[in-house]
């Protein structure tokens, strides 16, 4: 969930803000409000999704546009519901292949390297909603036809909150969506890898279907320097574990798959555990060619 990070951002900024204000002026102030050039962005992103991306799926761009204006604008910036983004999502329906549906947690820079190399999943942000809204913050004003340019609450602040709501929706779709192995990946290095309270946790696990899902393949990975906090037989991962027996899922649970360990590694030579994996396979090549 992109906006995950804008909304950290902003309310990092805030706190920023209030410790040391001279920070707050100057262009980081941009973060505060409707991302500059939203229409323009979201319209661009729109072609590039049905012209390159997904080449031969009609949508209607500028109709896609028009239903998220109206949903956003002339609403108090806390006062946006899923049901306002509905005609909206009604705009842009989407069928996914089974076997590729990749969910993650606290993992964002990673799943994202993972989804690039193993070009067979598919996140959330790889369906048209969230390769639009990407990153993007928004919010409307109360008594104005436009996007609030200069400020926009942050996401922690209400309930309804524009952005939070159309992620919100956007994810219980894809999930609901989702079918075949699905990939879940969380991150063993922080408490709570699976956090009741996160996206994943909290809207996704509960539109997952047991009838629609042969496995939920979890996978645990921790940074290289650690810590190692969680992992399939630690932690909150057991929870996440007994939620899905208790719901009839199958699953399987790997820590430090080798894959992503690599991918990992392959960003952090130096990294002492990864100088020794490399060396472990430098030692197989060479056994093996000689
Ligand atoms: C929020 O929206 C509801 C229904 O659309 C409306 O009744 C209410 O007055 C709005 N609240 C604010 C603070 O704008
Ligand atoms: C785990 O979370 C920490 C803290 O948010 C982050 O710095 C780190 O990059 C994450 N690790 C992985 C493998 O995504
Ligand atoms: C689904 O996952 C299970 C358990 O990991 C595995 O045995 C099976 O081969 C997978 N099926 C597909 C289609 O990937």
């Amino acid at each position: 969930m992109p906006s995950v990070k804008s909304a950290c951002s902003a309310i990092i900024g805030i706190v920023i803000c209030i410790s040391v204000p001279q920070l707050c002026f100057g262009p980081a102030q941009a973060v505060f409000g409707t991302t500059p050039n939203i229409k323009h962005i979201v319209i661009g992103r729109c072609f590039t999704y049905t012209t390159l991306v997904q080449p031969g799926l009609r949508y209607d761009c500028e109709e896609i546009w028009r239903q998220f204006e109206k949903a956003v604008v002339q609403q108090s910036s806390c006062n946006v519901t899923e049901e306002h983004y509905f005609e909206m999502f009604n705009m842009m329906p989407e069928i996914w292949p089974c076997d590729r549906f990749l969910f993650w947690s606290k993992t964002r820079v990673l799943v994202h390297s993972y989804a690039a190399v193993f070009r067979h999943f598919w996140t959330l942000e790889d369906t048209l909603v969230g390769y639009l809204f990407n990153d993007l913050v928004w919010c409307g004003q109360e008594e104005d036809s436009d996007f609030d340019f200069n400020v926009c609450p942050a996401w922690s602040t209400c309930r309804t909150h524009p952005v939070y709501s159309l992620w919100k929706r956007a994810s219980q779709n894809f999930a609901e969506m989702a079918c075949g192995n699905i990939t879940v990946l969380l991150n063993g290095s922080v408490v709570n890898a699976f956090n009741k309270k996160s996206m994943f946790g909290s809207i996704e696990l509960d539109s997952l279907n047991p009838q629609r899902v042969n496995y939920v393949n979890i996978k645990v990975v921790t940074n290289p320097e650690g810590p190692h906090i969680e992992s399939c037989s630690q932690g909150s991962i057991l929870e996440l574990i007994q939620i899905l027996l208790s719901r009839g899922f199958q699953w399987t649970c790997t820590d430090s798959d080798l894959a992503l360990v690599i991918l990992q590694c392959v960003q952090d030579l130096n990294h002492p555990s990864c100088q020794m994996l490399a060396n472990n396979m430098l030692q197989q090549k060479d056994l093996t060619s000689t």
